[in-house]
């Protein structure tokens, strides 16, 4: 299998259990609130840094294009500069937190976060990798698994065109949906959907081609082991939240 290939196998297995109770009804407040806690302390928040570290480390010799588009991610991560008319000017992590505001949440629920043990576990590799870790294999972490989804497969095929509306894809949301967020507080959402097909292209397509061949294998290890930590991550949020994952349960019944 090619390069590419295995590391699209492992996004298809950026998977979790907890997801089918987080985009359905029925969770607490205090129980969405342990959930943004610990995703705002792990990676949110400090989104924009990680990318910066991997920014100031590209050469001179690293190609034009890829830098101009990880400038622009940064850009716009942490300024909303591109997306401004719908951003404001505000930072991804600032919209994160009005659409917290939105769901009754204060910002001083955001300040402080004690980390999981799990959740500590992955925010390190990702510090560990940023810090130490040649910048191609970070930048790697960064835009093909942090940023990216179990839909990337699906979404840099050409053809792929975003076939849902901003206005359903805000109707049909979870947090509108179900927890009465107002529209006018998802602003993250709206600014996800308008940039964010561009940050999955930028990677797939712009980055990875420029990998050096004898680094293919570190990045393949290192999203290995960004996978096996993000699933612990996610295992440990939904744990503190009291749900429970079905195929523990059934093999429970079974003992
Ligand atoms: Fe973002
Ligand atoms: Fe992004």
């Amino acid at each position: 299998m090619s390069f590419r290939e295995n590391l699209l196998c492992i996004m298809d297995q950026k998977n979790h259990w907890g997801w089918k109770f987080l985009s359905g009804p029925g969770l607490k407040k205090s129980q969405l609130l342990i959930h943004f806690q610990q995703e705002f302390e792990t990676y949110v928040r400090d989104f924009p840094l990680f990318l910066a570290r991997v920014i100031g480390q590209m050469g001179s010799d690293t190609p034009n294009q890829l830098l101009r588009e990880f400038a622009e991610n940064l850009y716009e991560e942490q300024t909303g500069g591109i997306s401004k008319s719908v951003s404001k000017g505000k930072s991804h992590p600032e919209l994160f937190l009005k659409m917290m505001k939105g769901l009754s949440f204060s910002k001083k629920n955001f300040q402080n976060i004690k980390l999981l043990p799990t959740s500590l576990a992955y925010r390190s590799f990702i510090d560990k990798v940023t810090l130490i870790d040649d910048w191609q294999v970070s930048a790697c972490l960064l835009t093909l698994f942090v940023e990216g989804s179990i839909q990337d497969r699906q979404r840099i095929q050409s053809a792929y065109k975003e076939k849902t509306k901003i206005e359903i894809k805000l109707k049909e949301h979870a947090l509108i949906k179900y927890y009465a967020l107002k529209s006018s507080d998802a602003d993250l959402i709206k600014v996800h959907h308008a940039v964010e097909g561009g940050h999955r292209r930028s990677a797939w397509e712009t980055l990875l081609p420029l990998i050096p061949s004898y680094l293919e294998n570190l990045v393949e290890q290192r999203m290995r082991e960004a996978l096996e930590l993000w699933l612990l991550f996610r295992d440990g949020v939904c744990i503190e939240m009291g749900l429970e994952s079905q195929d523990f349960k059934d093999l429970l019944s079974k003992i």
